[in-house]
């Protein structure tokens, strides 16, 4: 007798701790007093960052805590990959043998992460790939803004700014990585320079998303051209960067600075100081992730991918918010 319930048990077992996990996967509701099966079973989101030495990295950490803190059943399982693509390929593994239920990751570059990332989607664990994009379509859904259109805008604002006529550098973020290399196409699409042969891009280096590297950069760049009229920056870490090079040169009042990412305790802070010139929103997606993972996990449809709005701020509509774009 208690063999065959013992035996029925282990039939039902699965069954129920299935129905379990697909239920309770995103439902927050407290389970029915007193039915331990109904409690919301708790889900592992693995979180592979590849840096937290940017300000704009700890944000999208605090905006995935934040988020999954709303969720009681979640529990984070951060990683910081330190800037290394073959750190960040080892965690991402790492976390996909503690058996996460999705995993999330904000990858450094997208060759070396391609094929972990595909490892682990292949396996049957959901991924969101955030910001930075891989190679390929072997992940559930990608995140970010479109960094084709916030280059491009940034061309057209520095067109505007110069009126048509000037001297420019350009400050580039990791051109392995994919807002990099979209930041520099739009933004040559938008200076439509070829229609504007009074601008002239001068000096270009790849700072890597780096400040103390753009401020280097910046420092060869003003001792190679007596004229610089504008510095575009790929984020406003390197637009900081350069501007701290020109302040230093005694030259900076004679230039205009634009970047990327409008955190308001950086990029908006030094809009209003007048240190930048105009930055755009770069959202970080971290609410956006945790919301898309637990659709996944409640087997909801999610698109392949979800592109953020983004923003332009400049000293004329700082106070009110920013402007925009389409
Ligand atoms: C942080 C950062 C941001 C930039 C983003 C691009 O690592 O450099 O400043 O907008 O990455 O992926």
């Amino acid at each position: 007798m208690v063999n065959r319930r013992a035996l029925l048990l282990a039939l039902l077992l699965p069954a129920v701790t299935a129905a379990c996990k697909d239920k309770a996967a995103g439902d927050p509701t407290p389970a029915a007093s007193g039915s331990a099966e109904a409690a919301p079973k708790k889900v592992v989101i693995g979180m592979s960052q590849c840096n937290l030495g940017e300000p704009w990295r700890v944000q999208m950490n605090a905006d995935i805590e934040a988020a999954a803190k709303a969720h009681p059943q979640v529990e984070l399982v951060l990683k910081d990959a330190q800037n290394d693509s073959l750190r960040q390929r080892a965690q991402v593994e790492e976390l996909a043998a503690q058996k996460i239920d999705v995993l999330i990751v904000s990858p450094k570059e997208a060759a070396p992460l391609t094929k972990p990332i595909a490892d682990v989607y292949r396996a049957g664990i959901p991924v969101v790939v955030l910001d930075r994009a891989v190679q390929g379509d072997d992940y559930t859904v990608f995140i970010g803004a479109d960094n084709i259109v916030i280059g491009r805008a940034a061309g057209k604002w520095a067109r505007e700014a110069l009126g048509g006529k000037g001297k420019l550098v350009e400050l580039q973020g990791l051109m392995t990585s994919t807002p990099g290399k979209f930041r520099h196409e739009g933004f040559a699409e938008g200076l439509a320079a070829s229609d504007n042969p009074g601008l002239e891009i001068v000096f270009t280096a790849d700072m890597a998303w780096l400040e103390p590297r753009a401020r280097q950069e910046m420092e060869s760049a003003l001792a190679r051209h007596k004229q610089i009229d504008l510095v575009y920056a790929h984020n406003d870490p390197g637009a900081h960067g350069a501007y701290l090079a020109a302040k230093a040169a005694g030259r900076e009042k004679s230039m205009k600075f634009v970047g990327i990412d409008a955190l308001p305790h950086e990029g908006i802070r030094y809009v209003k100081e007048g240190i930048l010139d105009a930055t755009f929103l770069y959202p970080t997606g971290g609410a956006e992730a945790i919301d898309a993972a637990l659709k996944i996990l409640r087997k909801e449809a999610v698109p392949k991918t979800i592109v953020l709005p983004t923003k332009l701020y400049t000293k004329e509509n700082v106070a009110r918010g920013g402007e925009e774009l389409k």
